[in-house]
């Protein structure tokens, strides 16, 4: 149980983004930003079948090839599986995140969650990533905003194939993790309520953030820290609107999101606090969380992160966030 003591340090990469998640990345652009991550000591990376189809699990085992299998830890999900024939990317059925990936691979991909589809992505998974083995599996996006009112039958599926399946290979040492990863806390708590099969951590994507923890901080954190099991923390800049960029949630930030973080900026400018370095650190002040992985497109960014990871930031920030009411009175905060 629990996955810190697999993970090679708090600061991962996700690469979501390399996948072509919001505009085709010229193939050096994509292979820059990875080598920059491995430059830059990072040595955890994440993927999935659905980012582009395929394309950023290529990419990631291109831009990997050579490096020694053992120098890092790699995870990918399983719910996805990607087909020859291909289909219009954008007239995917995506629910709330329609559009997404528009610019990957034109592959066709179905969602399925049964165990002979796990063992069957699991093994395209490895091809494309050119490696004979996966660290970690997450069970993915199963969860309303992927499959709006059949999202608990497709979980029921998962229950009884994914996670059985994922649950056997971990136990014979075939993969030495598994859990899910989603964007949505309600199927994580159902997991943790289950007496079996256990996971060992879970990957929950924007709801551990500095615009939106309430819900994750009720019942899931709490049990989970109960029953050892630990949270990697994706989409840590809510999809980019709290670096700088466009998005929150996928979609084009909405002006109430874009109001809070003007607000997040104004007190970290206040205190001399990059909003990176508030993110990232707010991410990994809670006991749970095993790592953060923040994703990119350009080289550049990779520095970024790592400097807000090692950035000092005073305690009166935290103090005064809390105070704005602008994270939860419940949210752990560094301690230094
Ligand atoms: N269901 C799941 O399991 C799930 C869901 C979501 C995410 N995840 C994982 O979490 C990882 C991170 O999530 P994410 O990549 O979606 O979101 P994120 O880490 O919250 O944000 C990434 C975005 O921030 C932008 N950004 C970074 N620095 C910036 C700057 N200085 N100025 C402007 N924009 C900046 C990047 O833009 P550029 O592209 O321009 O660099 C990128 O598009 C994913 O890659 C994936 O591994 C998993």
């Amino acid at each position: 149980m629990g996955i810190k003591s697999l993970l090679p340090g708090p600061l991962g990469f996700g690469t979501a983004p390399l996948g072509n998640m919001f505009r085709a990345i010229p193939e050096e652009e994509a292979a820059a930003t990875v080598a920059a991550a491995w430059d830059q000591g990072i040595r955890y990376f994440d993927t999935a079948p659905f980012y582009g189809a395929g394309l950023s699990e290529i990419r990631l085992g291109e831009a990997l090839a050579g490096r020694p299998r053992d120098a890092y830890v790699l995870s990918t999900k399983v719910g996805r599986v990607i087909h020859d024939e291909v289909e219009d990317p954008a007239a995917r059925e995506l629910g709330e995140k329609g559009g997404l990936f528009e610019h990957g691979r034109p592959n066709r991909m179905t969602d399925d969650y049964t165990a002979d589809a796990t063992l069957r992505s699991i093994e395209d998974s490895l091809k494309r990533l050119g490696t004979d083995r996966l660290d970690i599996v997450w069970v993915h996006d199963i969860a309303q905003d992927f499959h709006g009112d059949q999202w608990l039958a497709r979980y029921e599926s998962a229950r009884t194939g994914a996670f059985r399946v994922l649950q056997k290979l971990r136990d014979e040492g075939v993969i030495k993790a598994w859990g899910l990863g989603v964007n949505k806390v309600e199927p994580i708590e159902l997991t943790l309520d289950l007496d079996e099969p256990r996971p060992d951590a879970f990957l929950l994507a924007g709801r551990y953030t500095l615009l939106d923890h309430d819900r994750a901080l009720q019942r899931l954190l709490p049990a989970a820290a109960e029953q050892g099991v630990d949270m990697v923390v994706g989409g840590p800049y809510s999809s980019g609107v709290l670096a700088g960029g466009r998005h929150f949630e996928y979609q084009e930030a909405p002006p109430a999101i874009l109001d809070k973080v003007d607000r997040i900026k104004a007190l970290a400018e206040r205190h001399g606090v990059s909003i990176k370095a508030a993110a990232l650190q707010f991410a990994l002040a809670h006991p749970a969380t095993a790592a953060v992985v923040p994703g990119a497109t350009r080289p550049s960014r990779i520095a970024e992160d790592v400097a807000a990871l090692h950035e000092t930031v005073p305690a009166a920030f935290w103090t005064d966030l809390r105070a704005e009411n602008l994270i939860s009175a419940a949210a752990p905060v560094p301690t230094a």
